[in-house]
């Protein structure tokens, strides 16, 4: 790591950028040479990291003056104006928003799956990270492609609220107390109550479409990420927000180029050190989300396949949305990015 880094956080109170603090501390980052930075409702407000005090400071030009990388944990519409920010003050700037997504002008990097895009020449100094369960998707299926080929993907996302950040948590721990205690709560963040209850859409519509932008989202940035390797699964399916905190649960039907038996799939899966194999069903062993936060493999299991169709396999696995989803992309991204001269 280049020593005399210096790293701005901007989103540092949020759930995504709670997860960055404490994995550049794992990662014994110097707290003298990082700056965490927030909107004004967070300003002043104190962070511990380690025996250190850290206070969030509102984002300006000038904070980042002198920042080498900036990370930016922040809603996609705040990012849109503070990447180009950061970019004029001569930042490489890694964003973990939809916001720069889909443009062509700004990779698209998952950390271990296309790295090399951080090496290579490309307009501008931003870097974008595809969402939580593209990096899930994106790294189960990457075995199975080398494999077997993968021609198609049909996933249903079960997603926890943490995905809705600090307040989808507050919004369900409010409606859940409501609840039990026989009060009717309100919806404000989900588009309906998300306690005892599953919602088969997160986030927004796309204008004039049956899919929603989180969906829309998997279809392309699948696409984007692939096309690095030559060879694009279709991948379609649904969000549904169910009523857990963290973690996301994704059902899949993945559809090979050339089939292969179960045992075929587990061994190519069990082979990628990015993925725990967590199979035993006859031992109450499969991936839950509860199994999974705070851990930076994708977990994978419920391994099925169908006598009739054995091109098509039937799989469960999930991911820390907040960690290996988000902020663990955005350290590695950013770290190997700062180490580019130019
Ligand atoms: N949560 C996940 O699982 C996940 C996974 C992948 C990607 N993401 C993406 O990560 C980003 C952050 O999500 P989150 O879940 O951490 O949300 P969050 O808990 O709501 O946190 C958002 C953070 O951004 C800050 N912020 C908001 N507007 C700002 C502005 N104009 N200037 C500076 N700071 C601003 C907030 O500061 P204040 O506290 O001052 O408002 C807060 O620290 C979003 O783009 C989200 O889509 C989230």
């Amino acid at each position: 790591m280049n020593e005399n880094l210096r790293i701005a956080v901007v989103g540092a109170t949020g759930v995504v950028g709670t997860e960055v603090i404490s994995t550049l501390l794992d990662r014994d980052f110097p707290a003298e040479q990082l700056t965490v930075l927030g909107s004004e409702r967070s300003e002043g407000e104190e962070l511990e990291y380690g025996e250190e005090t850290l206070e969030v400071e509102p984002v300006t030009p000038e904070a980042f003056r002198g920042v080498g990388l900036v990370l930016l944990a922040t809603p996609a519409d705040a990012s849109r104006t503070l990447a180009p920010m950061a970019q004029a003050a001569g930042a490489w700037v890694v964003d973990v928003s939809s916001a720069f997504r889909a443009d062509g002008n700004v990779p698209l990097v998952l950390p271990g799956f296309n790295s090399e895009l951080l090496n290579a020449s490309f307009k501008g100094r931003i870097v974008a990270l595809p969402s939580a369960v593209t990096t899930a998707l994106a790294t189960l299926l990457e075995p199975l492609r080398q494999g077997f080929g993968v021609a198609q993907v049909q996933v249903t996302a079960l997603m926890g609220v943490s995905s809705s950040g600090n307040p989808g948590l507050r919004e369900l721990e409010q409606q859940t107390a409501a609840l039990l205690s026989g009060r009717e709560p309100e919806a404000h963040v989900f588009p309906q109550r998300v306690g005892f209850n599953v919602v088969p859409q997160v986030g927004p519509f796309m204008a004039n479409s049956p899919w929603t932008e989180e969906e829309a989202g998997w279809t392309l940035e699948s696409a984007r990420l692939f096309a690095t390797k030559g060879e694009v699964p279709v991948v379609a399916g649904t969000a549904v927000q169910v009523p857990t905190f963290y973690g996301h649960g994704l059902s899949l039907h993945v559809r090979l180029k050339k089939p292969a038996s179960v045992d075929q799939a587990r061994a190519a899966l069990k082979g990628s050190p990015a993925l725990k194999v967590l199979d035993s069903p006859g031992e109450k062993i499969y991936p839950m989300p509860s199994l999974v936060t705070a851990d930076p493999t994708v977990h994978v299991g419920r391994l099925r396949s169908f006598p009739q169709s054995p091109e098509w396999l039937t799989l469960f696995a999930t991911v820390d949305n907040a960690g290996r989803g988000a902020a663990l992309n955005l350290v590695e991204a950013g770290l190997r990015l700062a180490e580019r001269t130019a």
